[in-house]
């Protein structure tokens, strides 16, 4: 075991990965892991909450760990494996749910959201934060990088650690959030957030096609051609800021000039995602599913080993090891 710190983080299996993803998330994953003792998860239980396809899922796990050896987590350096790999997870979730109040639980983002739509949360959404608590707590995580939306999660986490700790004796370390700070929210082709959830993302392993295709249905005004753009209320500049660094003063300038239509500052943008995209998807393109499943196997073991050692001392803190 190395002295170096530990960091978990982990996405949930839950559709296809897009270009907000990348800069919000995984690309930080690829800068941060080589300073830590690092493990990236496959929530696969947390999307259960969401998901009822078992073919849907299975695909979608498939994709996720793709999506992580495409970006360059190197699996001989970092753990990647899946949550339902390691049901001590979920054993301490049931441990965690039993020191924590409905109350507490209540206030969740996610769970107030549901509610606050009229809509019917299951308990495994309502327990989602413990679910969460656990994945991070049993493998005594120093950080957690996540996005601004899961600063409230790791708050959790903390939570559930300090409330064990009080209880039974001090067991777990309390964890702290790496937010990405300074990572900008990417606007998605309606200009809102880009979210799966709102069916307006440019994927990040699309096809040329597909690529192109979201890019041009990107909303602009009807400006015409020739007259002046507003750099600032553009969507299609906005994400020119994140793929076009050195086209930006030209464009800048062409934008203020009216020399440039939306349709040609479009054909600019697609390209230059695309030549970001592309070794990517080259790299992706050559990972066999045989693969993956070795490398989710060995990362499952590993991962395994680890909180099996953590849930023996939980269960003679607890009391239930005669
Ligand atoms: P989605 O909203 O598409 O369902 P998730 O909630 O699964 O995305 O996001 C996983 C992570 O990706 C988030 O924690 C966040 O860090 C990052 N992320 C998602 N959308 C964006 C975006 N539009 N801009 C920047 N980062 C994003
Ligand atoms: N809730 C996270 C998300 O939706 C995914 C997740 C599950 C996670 N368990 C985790 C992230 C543990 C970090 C650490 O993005």
């Amino acid at each position: 075991m190395s002295d170096k710190k530990i960091l978990l983080s982990g996405m949930q299996p839950s559709g296809k990965m897009h270009i907000g993803n990348y800069l919000g998330a995984l690309r930080q994953f690829v800068e941060l892991y080589p300073s830590y003792d690092s493990l990236f998860m496959i929530a696969d239980y947390h999307a259960l909450t969401s998901l009822r396809r078992a073919d849907q899922l299975r695909a979608n796990i498939m994709e996720v760990a793709k999506d992580y050896l495409a970006i360059g987590l190197d699996p001989e350096k970092v753990v990647i494996f899946q949550q339902s790999d390691v049901p001590e997870h979920a054993e301490l979730t049931w441990i965690f749910n039993c020191l924590v109040t409905v109350p507490f639980l209540m206030q969740a983002h996610a769970f107030k959201d549901k509610q606050s739509k009229g809509l019917e949360a299951n308990v495994g959404l309502f327990d989602y934060p413990m679910l969460m608590a656990a994945d991070i707590l049993i493998y005594g995580t120093d950080v957690v990088p996540v996005g601004q939306d899961q600063r409230q999660h790791v708050e959790y986490a903390r939570e559930a650690a300090s409330k064990f700790n009080l209880a039974f004796g001090p067991v777990f370390k309390e964890p702290a959030e790496y937010i990405m700070e300074n990572v900008a929210i990417i606007p998605g082709i309606d200009g809102r957030k880009m979210s799966k959830s709102y069916g307006n993302t440019i994927p990040l392993f699309g096809t040329d096609e597909e690529i192109k295709t979201a890019v041009a249905n990107i909303k602009t005004d009807s400006t015409p051609k020739g007259q002046p753009m507003d750099k600032d209320k553009d969507t299609v500049f906005a994400l020119h800021r994140h793929f076009s660094q050195k086209d930006l003063p030209d464009l800048e300038k062409n934008y203020q000039e009216g020399s440039i239509g939306y349709q040609e500052s479009k054909n600019l943008l697609a390209e230059n995602i695309l030549n970001m995209i592309r070794p990517l998807r080259d790299r992706r393109d050559a990972i066999s599913d045989k693969k993956v499943i070795d490398i989710l196997k060995t990362g499952g073991e590993k991962a395994r080993e680890r909180a099996e050692e953590k849930m023996r001392v939980v269960r003679k803190a607890v009391g239930v090891t005669l």
